[in-house]
């Protein structure tokens, strides 16, 4: 990141790029709000954009790109089979991650299939610091399950330890020897874990971790999809690597793992995914999946212009100026937020701001999802629209009754390069307004549950009519505003 001092002694989020294109946004009235998020079940997945302000869902597929992804993406070598785009693209992901071998996927789920299916057996267990929706799926599926294994400080909402996504080394051994390495499908580590507040992980563990599993002969896989915001972390967190590379610190983690993936979407700012790995036997393997499930080898289901944005993406993504955006944004606004006496995760990770639904809005049982309708107060509020990772986004217990999930926040995303500050401090400023009146925001239920993943498609309606008197204390409060 580079090093700007203000005169005014302020900690200011400076933009090194400057905006070339943009896209017109619409802030509706409150009550046009309201009449979107029940059209839309209560689920912020369910909102049409045309009816959003500020997408913080997610960063998935909405990164700025730059425009030399763009200009890339008008060479590309299209063709079924053999395309230049896909030699481009292995190059660079052979250079930068120091691996042999290179399988192209969809995206970051479509590599948790193909990994699941080669690794996972019945009644296997994956261990891994924390998982991700789309991770367990893949791995339930199988009939596999998952074991956590995360540092108890990780699940502390606010802490002082700069890698709350380490693993817990004490509690790997003791998975090790009591499951024994044929019950054990693979050790995996994500990278700035998400579900727990976008946190990293620190080299020192994971050079542990490798060294345990090596010894062990477990399968290590790394999840790359958030590895951006971990590369900054570990920069800017770790003296060790404050004057090192990123391109360095990048080959030093994969050369601790077995297979690296990702989700394009993510990394790279583009989209599409990919399985990175020197394991000639993993690889023939797993390569045998992808055209069953994906396509060809030389585009896996992507479209050669993804495939040429990604090439570029990655490149850009050992830039420090690059990454470091998102995350001096995240500072910024958790920073803010906390001013305001909102609880949110700290330290403030990547990925997004985290705020802690179970503090925020305290009154609301877990059962009653707490975070969903927070996420659904933000929106009518606000018109924005951020993601619950909390207990809506668990699935039930085999008896049927809710899984309460550990941390119950909400996401505010901040995809690469795509707000400024003032749609930042909007925000705030919205979710300061709503703590203050957080005892008007009640729970939810379900009226349509899938089984599967239910928080995407699930509708929902509110417990009593709180959404009509946020609405009414909106108009109270802010007069004709929208
Ligand atoms: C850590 C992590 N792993 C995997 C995935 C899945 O990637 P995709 O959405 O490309 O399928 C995501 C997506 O959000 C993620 O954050």
């Amino acid at each position: 990141m580079s090093n700007v001092t203000f005169l005014s002694g302020e900690n200011i989020p400076l933009e090194m790029h400057r905006v070339c294109m943009v896209q017109r946004v619409n802030l509706l009235p409150v009550e046009k709000r309201l009449h979107s998020m029940r059209e839309a079940g209560f689920n912020t997945f369910l909102l049409k954009n045309r009816d959003v302000f500020l997408d913080m869902l997610t960063d998935s597929g909405v990164n700025a790109m730059s425009e030399n992804q763009y200009a890339a993406m008008m060479q590309a070598n299209d063709s079924y089979a053999g395309s230049e785009t896909f030699y481009r693209l292995e190059a660079v992901l052979q250079d930068i991650f120091q691996m042999k071998y290179f399988l192209p996927a969809h995206q970051g789920r479509a590599c948790e299939n193909i990994i699941s299916k080669t690794l996972v057996k019945p009644g296997m267990v994956a261990l891994m610091n924390y998982h991700f929706t789309t991770t367990r799926a893949h791995i339930t599926v199988m009939g596999g399950s998952v074991e956590e294994i995360i540092g108890d400080e990780g699940l502390n909402v606010q802490s002082d330890s700069q890698f709350k996504g380490d693993v817990d080394i004490d509690k790997l051994n003791e998975a090790i020897s009591r499951l024994g390495k044929e019950k054990i499908a693979f050790m995996r580590i994500e990278a700035g874990t998400n579900l727990i507040g976008g946190q990293p992980v620190s080299m020192n563990n994971m050079r542990e971790v490798s060294r345990i599993c090596r010894a062990n002969g477990v399968p290590l896989v790394y999840d790359a999809s958030l590895l951006a915001d971990n590369l900054y972390f570990i920069k800017m967190r770790d003296a060790e690597y404050k004057n090192v590379d990123i391109k360095e610190i990048t080959r030093e983690i994969a050369s601790l793992m077995d297979i690296v993936y990702f989700s394009g979407r993510k990394l790279g700012s583009a989209r599409g995914g990919g399985i990175i790995t020197s394991n000639e036997k993993l690889f023939f393997k797993m390569r045998e999946l992808i055209p069953l499930y994906e396509g060809f080898l030389t585009y896996g289901g992507m479209s050669v212009r993804e495939m040429e944005a990604l090439a570029v993406g990655m490149q850009e993504t050992m830039d420090i100026d690059v990454i470091s955006q998102t995350p001096i944004f995240v500072e910024a606004m958790c920073n803010e937020l906390l001013a305001q006496g909102i609880p949110v995760v700290t330290p403030p990770g990547g990925l997004g701001c985290h705020v802690d639904a179970k503090q925020f809005c305290s009154h609301i049982p877990q059962t009653q999802y707490p975070a969903g309708a927070l996420a659904a107060a933000l929106f009518i509020a606000g018109g924005v629209r951020c993601m619950e990772r909390g207990t809506l986004s668990e699935m039930r217990n085999d008896d049927g009754s809710d899984r309460l999930a550990e941390m119950e926040l909400i996401r505010l995303a901040i995809p690469k390069r795509v707000f400024t500050l003032s749609q930042i401090k909007y925000t705030v400023d919205r979710l300061t307004w709503l703590y203050r009146n957080r005892n008007l925001i009640g729970g939810l239920e379900f009226v349509e549950e899938p089984n599967v993943l239910r928080f995407f498609f699930g509708r929902l309606q509110p417990i009593g009519n709180w959404p009509d008197l946020l609405v009414e204390r909106f108009r109270k409060d802010f007069g004709e505003s929208l």
